[in-house]
Order: C-alpha cells, then sequence, then structure tokens
C-alpha cells in the first residue's frame, strides 16, 4: 500500500508524532541492502535479485521466517553496514513521524562472522548521533537475547555488554519461542536487573499464554513482545488490563507468520477495548511487508480502525515506552499540538 492509498484514519495519523517499540534492526534491512552487502563481502545467498529475495519471503510459522531472517543479517560485518541499516530505519521514523523509537540489537547474531559488539555500535551510534542532530530523532536500543541459545551464552553477552551499558535502555528475549520458555532464563534477567536495565521479552506470539504469566512472574518483565495470545486466558487479560501491562503488537508480522490466516481475526480491538495498553509496530518491516505506518493502514482497511482507536494506539506507544516521565510529558505535548492543529 503507498501512502496515496491510505485510508482517512492512516492519513491523519501519518503527521502524527508516534513510537515504534519493537523493531529488530536486522528485520529493517531491505532487499536492495542485503544484496549491497552480500556483494560487498562475497557472502553466498540464495537470491540473485530483489525480486527473487522478496519471492522467497514467504513463511510458514516463526522458525520459517528466522531462518532466513539470520541468513540475511549473515552480511552485515563491518562499522559501515551497521551506519547504513541503522540510517536506513531512522529515515523511515523521519518519513512516517515516528519521533521516539526503540530497536531490538542481537549481538550474538553477528558473533559467529566474528563482529563484536563495538563495531556493531561503532556503526549504529554515527547514524543515531546524525538523526538526532539532523531531526531531533529520540532513540533508545534494546539488547535483545536468542533464545534458541544457552542461557550461559545470553550471560556471557550480558556481560560483553557491561563496557556499553549505557548504550541500552533495556534488555529483551527474542527468536524461537515455543520450545524455549522464560523459565530457562531467569538468572540473566535477575543479572540484568541488578544491572539496571529495563525488562522486556516476547511471549505469547507463537507460545502459549502460560509464558506469558512466566515472563511477567519469573523474569520480572514489565511489558510483553507481543502478548496476542493473552486471548485465551480470560483470567490473564484482567490481569494485564488491571497492570496496564503494555504489550507492543505487530499485526503484518503476525499474519504474514501464520499466527493468524487474515487480519480480520486479529483481536487487537478487543485487546484495546478491555482497556489493554496495547501499541502497534512493525517488527521486521522489510520481511513482513510494511513499517508501522503500514501496519495501521492495514488495521484501517481490515478492521475498520477508527481515529478514537487510532490515538488511543498512539498514546499507549508513548505510556508503554521506556523512558523518563519529563520524556513522555514532552511527547504528549507534542501530540496535543498536533492534535490541535489536526483535530
Ligand atoms: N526475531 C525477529 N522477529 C521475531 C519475532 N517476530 N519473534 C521472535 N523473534 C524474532
Ligand atoms: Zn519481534
Amino acid at each position: 500500500m503507498t501512502e496515496q492509498q491510505f485510508g482517512p484514519v492512516t492519513q491523519w495519523l501519518s503527521g502524527m508524532p508516534k513510537a515504534e517499540l519493537h523493531l529488530h534492526i536486522d528485520g529493517s534491512l531491505r532487499a536492495p541492502r542485503l544484496l549491497q552487502l552480500g556483494k560487498k563481502h562475497g557472502v553466498s545467498l540464495p537470491y540473485g535479485s530483489v525480486e527473487e529475495v522478496e519471492a522467497a519471503y514467504n513463511f510458514s510459522d516463526l522458525q520459517s521466517f528466522l531462518d532466513l531472517y539470520y541468513l540475511g543479517a549473515s552480511v552485515l560485518r563491518d562499522a559501515e553496514d551497521f551506519y547504513l541499516l541503522m540510517k536506513d530505519y531512522l529515515q523511515v521514523c523521519r518519513v512516517q513521524n515516528i519521533v521516539h523509537c526503540e530497536i531490538m540489537v542481537e549481538p550474538q547474531t553477528y558473533l559467529p562472522q566474528g563482529v563484536e559488539l563495538g563495531v556493531v555500535l561503532e556503526g549504529f551510534d554515527r547514524a543515531i548521533a546524525e538523526a538526532k542532530s539532523g531531526w531531533g530523532q529520540s532513540v533508545g536500543l534494546i539488547l535483545s537475547f536468542l533464545r534458541h541459545l544457552p542461557e550461559a551464552d545470553c550471560l556471557e553477552m550480558l556481560k560483553a555488554a557491561d563496557p556499553y551499558r549505557a548504550h541500552f535502555c533495556a534488555i529483551g528475549l527474542a527468536s524461537a519461542e515455543r520450545d524455549f520458555p522464560p523459565a530457562g532464563f531467569q538468572t540473566l534477567y535477575r543479572e540484568a536487573a541488578d544491572r539496571g536495565y529495563a525488562l522486556t521479552a516476547h511471549a505469547g506470539e507463537e507460545g502459549p499464554p502460560g509464558f506469558i504469566r512466566d515472563a511477567l512472574q519469573l523474569l520480572s518483565v514489565t511489558r510483553i513482545d507481543h502478548g496476542v495470545r493473552a486471548t485465551e486466558d480470560e483470567d490473564l487479560l484482567h490481569q494485564l488490563a488491571a497492570d496496564r501491562v503494555p504489550l507492543t503488537v505487530c499485526p503484518l508480522s503476525n499474519v504474514r507468520l501464520c499466527v493468524y490466516d487474515t487480519l480480520s481475526e486479529h483481536r487487537i480491538f478487543d485487546l484495546l477495548g478491555r482497556g489493554l495498553c496495547v501499541t502497534v509496530n512493525s517488527d521486521d518491516p522489510a520481511y513482513f511487508g510494511g513499517d508501522l505506518l503500514e501496519n495501521f493502514a492495514a488495521l484501517e482497511a481490515g478492521l475498520g480502525m477508527t481515529k478514537e482507536q487510532a490515538l488511543l494506539l498512539v498514546r499507549n506507544s508513548f505510556e508503554a515506552a521506556f523512558l523518563q516521565s519529563d520524556e513522555k510529558l514532552s511527547l504528549d505535548a507534542r501530540l496535543q499540538d498536533y492534535l490541535a492543529r489536526n483535530p
């Protein structure tokens, strides 16, 4: 969907200041850049053209996506690559008025290629500094761990990140969910809490609602990435609403990874209507067919999203952000200003 084809609510949202809280930076690596960097480093890829890359992005579940996602990320080798990757995504933020973003960085992904965290952050820092000074972009980085790897490896990475502690606002837990429950990462989360990180984790995407409960109870997370399978557990829904635990929901991702057959089955507006702090996010936009606005556009086209619902989702994105209260107040003020001019 191009911007000209957006419905009226999404057009109204396009100029509105917004936050995106669930974005894997490797998932923003688009086909042209993937091919360019693959060529640069002589990485052999099973694609010869942008069309062939996009044709391969036809997933049956989370694992079938992750296989191509890690293959794609294997082209990232030097600080310049990481600079370009971050710059590309921050340009999307600029165009779509995503004034604050929280970005998942997964350093364990780059270790097999011998790329250390310092190299990754050198590239990211340069792009973030340019976006901050260029147009006042606000950025938080989330140190995200790969749950298909042993907890001991994650702990090693947590320690390797100690010299870069100030770069990250939080830790997260991603990758294959079903066979790697939250219970296996309690030491990691305790150690991260001791270091002062905020805590989030993917839970209830493919995994059962019990994984959401365990992420809250065993890992002490204050936010849940995805969490859509909470709809299967009435008591959990009450708890999430009462505690205003944010869910970073990713509608296009859920359809492309077959969590739902079609968007019309998505329960995002039931969750919102029941008082949960639901937010909208793009997850891996290069793989799932759209950035943040395209996710909103899909909700408008497929589920009839109203202006009131859209505004609630944007307000929730500020409430759910890992920011200080004065920073949230300043985002609210920018939103009020936009609403005064664009009622
Ligand atoms: N890594 C990148 N995207 C992911 C997703 N949707 N779920 C789990 N891990 C991921
Ligand atoms: Zn994700």
